[in-house]
């Protein structure tokens, strides 16, 4: 199964660092739509294991929504940024993410080990990306000024859902430098690694409650 999983992200990344191969914000834009919907779709399955009233995982929707909430802010970024300009790339990233939604919910109530496991494939992507454009673009990125939605998040804002996604323990919080826009793809670049740990440590534990376990 894992292998299986293993050459759809495969083929998924490919085509996408492909078709967007110089076009870098197009391409930050398109995956940072379509990664977050498998968040979307935990928290759909959570929520719906809680109203039938089969299990109560409050912390496990507070992790997954501010998961959510920080992939938002990458992806306003990349909006800020002029990733979503053409209306091609909207049109593709829109309808990939919707598709995926339906994938990940049945995974996640059948198998939900493997649906984080995807995502953690999913996320190890996105931090290799990010570190390669970070190590190709350095000294342009550290000319140019970050976008204020960046301030907004890393610094100036309620850093309270930041905090909510980092593995960190509290006394070693991250405080993000955001001077230059260099420094928000480094944070970027961090933020995904945070979640490739969170998706680790979710593969120890068993994401479906006892009664949908028997019931499949
Ligand atoms: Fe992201
Ligand atoms: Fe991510």
């Amino acid at each position: 199964m894992k292998v299986l999983i293993r050459a759809i992200v495969s083929f998924f990344v490919f085509v996408v660092d492909v078709v967007y191969s110089n076009r870098s914000y197009a391409r930050f834009y398109v995956l940072e739509t379509i990664a977050r919907v498998p968040y979307f779709s935990y928290l759909s399955v959570l929520h719906l294991y809680e109203t039938l009233g089969y299990w109560r995982k409050a912390d496990w929707l507070k992790v997954h929504f501010a998961q959510t909430w920080n992939e938002l802010h990458h992806l306003l970024i990349m909006e800020s940024l002029g990733g979503n300009r053409l209306w091609i790339d909207r049109f593709v990233a829109k309808h990939i993410a919707v598709a995926y939604y339906w994938v990940v919910v049945p995974l996640y109530m059948a198998l939900p080990k493997y649906a984080y496991y995807l995502m953690e494939l999913i996320e190890n992507h996105a931090y290799h990306t990010y570190n390669g454009y970070l190590n190709e673009h350095e000294i342009e990125l550290k000319t140019q000024p970050a976008p204020q939605i960046a301030i907004d998040y890393y610094r100036d804002g309620d850093l309270y859902m930041f905090e909510e996604v980092q593995t960190t323990p509290d006394s070693t919080f991250r405080r993000p430098h955001v001077n230059t826009l260099y420094d928000v793809f480094v944070n970027i670049r961090d933020d995904e690694c945070e979640h490739v740990k969170t998706m680790v440590a979710l593969q120890q534990l068993d994401a479906r409650p006892e009664g949908v376990t028997k019931s499949l």
